[in-house]
C-alpha cells in the first residue's frame, strides 16, 4: 500500500455532550473510531494509519488498538489544540516513517496521504477508489456532496438566496501527493484553516472535487449515531 491516512481523532467533541470522546461511543457493536479504520483497513492501496489523539484518551485508544485484529500498522500521536494541529502531528509521524530503514514488514514507499476524520464512518469504497485514483493523477482531491438545502447569506438587512449551483460540502478524506500536503503545511505551520485542502489551495495547486455519497457523514451530534445505525443497518439488508 502506498497511502498513508492520518485520522485526526483528538477533538473534545463538545457539541456531543457526553463524558468521554464521542469516538468511543458505541457504533453497531464497536467504537465510532474504529469503523472508520475498518474502511481502510481492508484495501491493499493503503499502507499505514496513523491516529492523532488527546493526551487524555492515549490509554484508551491503545488499549483498543491492542484488541483489534489489525493488518494494517497503526501509529499513535498526540493531536494538538485544533485540527489542523492534529494532522500537522499525525504528518509529521507519516514523514518519520517513511524516513526510516525499511524492512520486510515496510510497506511500498508512501505516495499519497488521505485525511479523514475518525468522526465518519461510513465511506464507501467507491468514494475512496475515486479520490485515491483522482489524487495519483492530479495530486489533490477531496470528496464532497452537493448542497441539498436552499442557502442563505445574512446581508445584515435581511436574507439573500445564494446560487447553491456548483456549491459543496467538503467531506472527507481529503488526499495529497505527499510533497503537496507536506509543503503546505510547511508553509502555514500553525495558521488555522477549517480543512487541509484550504492549505493546499493558498499554495496555489488545484484541488480536485469528487462528488461522493451524502451517506459519508460526520458524527457532531447524538441523534447522528442513529442516523449512522439506521445506514449500515440498510447496507445489510
Ligand atoms: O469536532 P469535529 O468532529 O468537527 O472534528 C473533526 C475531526 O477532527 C474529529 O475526528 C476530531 O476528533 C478531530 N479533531 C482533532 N483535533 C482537534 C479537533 C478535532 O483531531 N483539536
Amino acid at each position: 500500500g502506498s497511502i498513508a491516512v492520518i485520522m485526526p481523532a483528538a477533538g473534545s467533541g463538545q457539541r456531543f455532550g457526553s463524558q468521554s470522546n464521542k469516538l468511543f461511543a458505541n457504533l453497531d457493536g464497536k467504537p465510532l473510531w474504529q469503523h472508520a479504520v475498518d474502511r481502510f483497513e481492508s484495501r491493499s492501496d493503503v499502507g499505514l494509519l496513523v491516529l492523532a489523539v488527546s493526551a487524555d484518551d492515549e490509554s484508551i485508544f491503545r488499549e483498543q488498538i491492542s484488541e483489534l485484529n489489525c493488518n494494517l500498522p497503526i501509529r499513535l500521536v498526540r493531536g494538538g489544540a485544533t485540527r489542523s494541529e492534529s494532522v500537522q502531528a499525525g504528518l509529521d509521524e507519516v514523514l518519520r516513517f517513511t524516513n526510516e530503514p525499511g524492512d520486510r514488514s515496510k510497506p511500498p514507499t508512501i505516495d499519497r496521504v488521505a485525511i479523514h476524520d475518525a468522526a465518519r464512518p461510513l465511506v464507501r469504497q467507491s468514494d475512496l477508489d475515486r479520490v485515491f485514483a483522482e489524487a495519483t493523477s492530479s495530486g489533490a482531491a477531496l470528496l464532497v456532496a452537493p448542497v441539498s438545502g436552499t442557502l442563505k447569506r445574512d446581508t445584515g438587512s435581511g436574507s439573500q438566496t445564494v446560487d447553491r449551483r456548483n456549491m459543496y460540502v467538503a467531506l472527507t478524506p481529503q488526499v495529497f501527493a505527499i510533497d503537496v500536503i507536506r509543503q503546505a503545511y510547511a508553509r502555514d505551520r500553525g495558521r488555522m484553516a477549517t480543512d487541509d485542502a484550504q492549505l493546499v489551495e493558498r499554495t496555489g495547486h488545484p484541488v480536485q472535487l469528487v462528488t461522493g455519497s451524502a451517506d459519508n457523514l460526520k458524527i457532531t451530534y447524538p441523534e447522528d449515531l442513529r442516523i449512522a445505525e439506521a445506514i449500515l443497518n440498510e447496507c445489510r439488508s
